[in-house]
């Protein structure tokens, strides 16, 4: 039997999914730009998830987002049963899937488009030519190594706990940084990196210590005198890694609800063809954090 769905279905997939913002935005961008569509949460385990994918497109979904912990699983899917974008390859993880209606399955990963979009739109940031600091080498860290590369900054030091990691990614971008400097460090070494290279301008913190309620301390001169302080997580107040860099003097800082906020519009875009005014969506999402 085929369904006929008259509205063009989305979702997200996550395991757990019950807090996710999704919904709320992409509903929020539907109203905005007349596109009728509908977008929900859907809780897949990770052993249904090939299946789940498998089904989705017969049913009248036209793309879903992908979250924790599915990024890296989907991309393997993609890999075999679709295209996967440039940014997305190298990433090792998907967080948007289109079924296109030429063109087969599409795998994208609109993670550090997102987090490029909100440094430079939302914070004012023009990052050619800076020295950018990034926290943490997993997953979080990988999906953005491109887009910040394509920024052109002056260097891009990744620094993390487990040296190794580090060193991986470098190796893995090392062809795609062109006149910006790739190091890797320890988070112990991280002193002896500054002092060489000089102060960063950014630090992003892209490790999942928040998570957990820890902070990162970084020594003393890591960040420039007027250096932004961003970490990926948000919440309703500072993040543990936030708090750390205001009480080290740190004058900018901004959460992740804003990268949030922008993934979620290249995403939309990429389906939709019409990029939303991510503004009032992020401010109202701001609201309601505060108010929980
Ligand atoms: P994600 O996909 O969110 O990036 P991940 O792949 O598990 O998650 O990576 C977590 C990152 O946070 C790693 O870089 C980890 O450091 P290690 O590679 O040394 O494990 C980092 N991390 C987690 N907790 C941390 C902490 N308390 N201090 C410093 N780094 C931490």
């Amino acid at each position: 039997m085929t369904l006929i769905h008259s509205v063009d279905r989305y979702a997200v997939l996550g395991h757990p999914i019950a807090h996710s913002l999704s919904p709320v935005i992409h509903a929020a961008f539907a109203a905005q730009t007349a596109q009728h569509l509908s977008y929900e949460a859907i809780d897949v385990a990770p052993e249904q998830l090939g299946a789940t994918f498998d089904r989705l497109p017969h049913e009248g979904y036209r793309g879903v987002n992908i979250t924790v912990p599915h990024k890296e699983s989907a991309w393997a899917y993609v890999q075999q049963h679709g295209a996967l974008t440039e940014r997305a390859a190298l990433a090792g993880a998907v967080n948007t899937l289109a079924w296109r209606d030429a063109g087969g399955l599409l795998g994208d990963n609109t993670d550090g488009q997102g987090l490029l979009n909100d440094l430079q739109h939302r914070h004012g940031l023009n990052l050619a030519g800076k020295r950018i600091l990034l926290l943490g080498a997993g997953g979080a860290t990988r999906g953005v190594i491109l887009p910040l590369l394509a920024a052109q900054p002056a260097a891009l030091i990744i620094a993390n706990r487990t040296v190794a990691k580090a060193q991986a990614l470098v190796q893995l971008f090392a062809d795609k940084a062109g006149q910006t400097q790739l190091r890797a460090c320890g988070l112990d070494m991280l002193g002896a990196n500054i002092s060489d290279l000089g102060a960063c301008d950014l630090a992003i913190n892209a490790t999942s210590a928040s998570l957990s309620g820890e902070a990162i301390d970084l020594p003393a001169g890591t960040l420039a005198a007027n250096g932004f302080a961003y970490d990926m997580m948000y919440g309703k107040d500072l993040t543990p890694f936030l708090k750390a860099q205001q009480a080290a003097g740190a004058q900018h800082l901004a959460d992740g609800l804003g990268m949030l906020v922008e993934q979620a519009a290249v995403a939309f875009a990429l389906w939709r063809g019409i990029t939303p005014d991510t503004q009032p969506v992020y401010q109202s999402l701001r609201e309601r954090l505060a108010r929980h």
